[in-house]
């Protein structure tokens, strides 16, 4: 095909050197899981994040998943209770993300948690996400290896396909052995089906030591034969300020915190080069910041529907008109 498709590199180590130089310099790689490739970037680095939603073209910010080698580097950027902790001593390394509450000052860009003050993190079981992981020494935000709305990648050369002139590198360690994205479970909700059941997480807990029974009734999100699968779509809870927002504002009406872009100065701004990635890479926290402010409403420049500005405005559009 094309000069710019992806070098597909063989697992190894000068593989993962290469990519974990990638991964330090900023960039996004793609890697291996046991359940799907994915595309993965320091989540500690907002514009190393906003290069992930760039690659995919995804128009919109989901929340991403952050990857880490062990329980004890999970509970340094998360808050577990016992019974999540419980889950992750018996499933991790494994298909399963704990959806948990964020524990501040733990560095994970913005961009991650779409301004969330949750976390969705996992221990992945596959020898070349873990040793990415230990080479670069950093969480890795990752999700799945694909141009927005393809199908998930469970070979490196999906990955080639859907990411070409996109992505410099892919790592290529065979097809994955479970070929679907993990389960995704907050408390006792089961958020997105996954390779591990419901059944697998839940039942039998009585003999796992710090696991409490609750009792059914709150398990409203729970999927089950009458109740079926939650896509992750339509979980798309996000940050929305507590304040009016108006969009594309060129100059601060009265009482109006602004949020600049490129030549329209503001309060603040998302990138004073008029970046989009920068841009992206700034949206959440200048929405926390105008939210904070004593201003009575926010009001945003506009953001031109270039590349990840498409995600930009999707999100803006939904924080001025919130649920
Ligand atoms: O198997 C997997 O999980 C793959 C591999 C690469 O690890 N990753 C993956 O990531 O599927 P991703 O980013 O495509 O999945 C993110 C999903 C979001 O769509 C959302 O449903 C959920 O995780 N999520 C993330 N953070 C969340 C949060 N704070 N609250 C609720 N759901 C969250
Ligand atoms: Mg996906």
């Amino acid at each position: 095909m094309s000069p710019t498709n992806p070098r597909i590199l063989p697992y190894g180590t000068a593989a993962i050197a290469e990519a974990a130089a990638l991964i330090r310099a900023g960039g996004c790689v793609a890697v291996p899981t046991e359940t799907v490739y994915g595309l993965a970037a320091n989540a500690s680095d907002s514009q190393a994040v906003a290069r992930i939603y760039e690659a995919k073209g995804r128009p919109s910010f989901n929340p991403l998943i952050v990857h880490v080698p062990d329980l004890e580097a999970a509970e340094i950027i998360a808050v577990f209770d016992d019974a999540a902790r419980a889950l992750a001593q018996r499933f991790w390394p494994g298909p399963l993300t704990l959806v948990l509450p964020l524990r501040p000052g733990a560095g994970i860009a913005s961009l991650v948690t779409a301004g969330l003050d949750t976390i969705a993190i996992r221990v992945p079981d596959h020898r070349a996400m873990q040793a990415l992981l230990d080479a670069s020494g950093v969480p890795l935000a990752a999700p799945s290896a694909n141009a927005s709305g393809g199908i998930s990648p469970t070979r490196a050369e999906h990955v080639a396909k859907s990411l070409a002139g996109r992505i410099p590198l892919v790592i290529d360690d065979g097809p994955t052995s479970a070929g679907i994205e993990s389960t995704i479970v907050m408390g006792r909700t089961v958020l997105r089906p996954g390779p591990l059941s419901e059944r697998d997480l839940f039942s039998g807990e009585g003999r796992s030591a710090g696991l409490q029974r609750e009792s059914p009734g709150n398990a409203t999100l729970r999927p089950s034969p009458e109740h079926p699968v939650v896509a992750p779509g339509q979980l798309d809870s996000h940050y929305a300020p507590g304040k009016p927002l108006r969009l594309n504002a060129t100059i601060r009406q009265t009482g109006e915190w602004l949020i600049g872009f490129g030549a329209v100065p503001g309060d603040d701004t998302l990138s004073i080069r008029g970046d989009v990635v920068e841009a992206a890479a700034n949206l959440f926290d200048a929405l926390h910041r105008a939210d904070a402010s004593k201003a009575a409403a926010i009001a945003v420049a506009p953001v031109p529907e270039i590349g990840i500005g498409v995600a930009i405005n999707d999100r803006l559009k939904r924080a001025a008109h919130p649920r």
